[in-house]
């Protein structure tokens, strides 16, 4: 399939770094069209790993990679991945930046903190990276966009309107340090000169590649229930990780999405707030987290464990239409005599349902329905075949399948980029 689009189906985590990197193989063109540095995509390749934070995963394999105008660009992280991927034998000539994406100043980073710690204990448990309130200049129209890079007259006058207000907020509503606009300026001026080869038309470069019946994937971040219209609104993100957006981020029309493949953890996680109705009671909850390496990659922090909620990857496969799923980390559920699935919520009238709420005092309030499924004792770490696996595991699959009536083309079994299981030719047909 010429385009694909690669989303995370659950609360972040799933492992799509992995996944992209895979398919990746058999791209030209790797794109991200949201979020920004608070994604954490991690690759391992012939032992080496490779955590990436904004640019496309697919620079560990030397394709073209996109950023596009629905990402926000933290120009500090950026610069430091160029240079860290360069130093370790990585091509980023090909590496294109729209001029439309905005950019992550170290203000929105500050406000990010600053804000989630007076929430306290009402925080979101963002990565305070910035993204918040980034995209809230973007929609309020006082946004500073990569493009403002090309003209130092612009950016400095950008920045000085933009310092202007945001050290009042600093000083004032947050009591925080103020930021100096020499400083400031100078060194976004040094990074405004090296931002400048890499942008470029993105829209009209992937509409080119596409027209060309080249293969492009489009990298989601974050995931699905993190969507800022369609998630577990407050604790979310604020961009839509959703499939339908890698049209709007790149620019493109959105029938040039031909497939569009969910990444699901065969169990699930999450970091930051919010209900997670199927988490795993303790000690078995720390257990997992240790077998998977639960633990963030870019803020570190632990992640919080539950068994497979069939309800929210019911209401990702609606949300953006997923035409097969990739089940990663198979392996870690090795060790378990049973394996509860969540198969419905209990909501608190009493009443059962198998569709996500729609209202959210149901979803905070709701208990999940668990289904146990028989468990296997085989490491998944050798096999080679889906034909090979423990019967017990490949039923897990098909228990999968069965309930979203969509099949699972890609199972992972282990961090290596070779410790994918293909079933058929799923690689031609995601
Ligand atoms: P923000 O995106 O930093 O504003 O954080 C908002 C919410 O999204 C928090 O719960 C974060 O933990 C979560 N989040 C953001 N990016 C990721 C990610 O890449 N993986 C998992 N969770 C994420």
């Amino acid at each position: 399939m010429p385009s694909t689009v690669i989303v995370g189906a659950q609360w972040g985590d799933e492992g799509k770094g992995k996944i992209v990197d895979l398919l990746a193989q058999q791209s030209d063109v790797v794109c991200r069209f949201q979020g920004g540095a608070n994604a954490g995509h991690t690759i391992v390749v012939d032992g080496e790993t490779f955590k990436i934070r904004l640019i496309p995963s697919g620079i560990v394999s030397g394709k073209v990679c996109v950023i596009g105008a629905g990402v926000v660009v933290d120009p500090e992280v950026f610069l430091a991945e160029i240079d860290e991927l360069g130093a370790r034998g990585l091509d980023t000539d090909e590496v294109y930046l729209s001029g439309n994406a905005h950019l992550v100043m170290p203000w929105h980073v500050a406000i990010d903190q600053a804000s989630e710690r007076r929430l306290g204990k009402l925080q979101i448990g963002t990565t305070r990276r910035g993204i918040g309130p980034a995209y809230a200049d973007k929609a309020s129209r006082i946004g500073i966009r990569v493009q403002d890079v090309l003209d130092p007259k612009i950016l400095r006058q950008k920045i000085e309107v933009a310092l202007a207000e945001k050290n009042l907020w600093l000083e004032r509503v947050y009591e925080v340090e103020p930021f100096d606009l020499t400083e400031i300026a100078e060194r976004y001026e040094a990074y405004a000169q090296r931002l400048r080869p890499f942008v470029a038309d993105t829209s009209l470069l992937v509409h080119r590649a596409l027209e060309q019946g080249k293969h492009v994937l489009f990298e989601g971040a974050q995931a699905t229930l993190l969507d800022l219209d369609h998630g577990t609104y407050p604790f979310v993100t604020s961009s839509n990780p959703v499939a339908s957006t890698a049209a709007t981020g790149i620019g493109i029309g959105p029938n040039r999405l031909d497939s569009i493949l969910g990444v699901a953890k065969a169990y699930v996680t999450r970091v930051g707030e919010g209900p997670l109705p199927s988490e795993i009671p303790s000690p078995l909850q720390e257990r997992i987290c240790e077998l998977g390496a639960e633990f963030g990659t870019v803020t570190g922090r632990k992640r919080r464990c539950g068994w497979l909620d069939l309800v929210g990857l019911r209401y990702a496969t609606r949300l953006n239409g997923f035409t097969s799923f990739a089940l990663t980390k198979l392996d870690v559920l090795s060790h378990f005599d049973e394996i509860p699935v969540c198969v419905r919520y209990l909501l608190p009238d009493g009443t059962e349902t198998d569709e996500f709420p729609a209202h959210q005092s149901d979803f905070h309030h709701c208990r999940a329905v668990l289904e146990t499924l028989p468990g296997w004792s085989e490491p998944l770490d050798g096999v080679e075949r889906f034909e090979d696996l423990p019967p017990a595991a490949s039923d897990y699959v098909a228990f999968v399948e069965r309930e979203l009536g969509i099949e699972v083309t890609l199972i992972g079994t282990g961090a290596g980029r070779e410790q994918v299981l293909t079933r058929g030719a799923a690689l031609e047909r995601v």
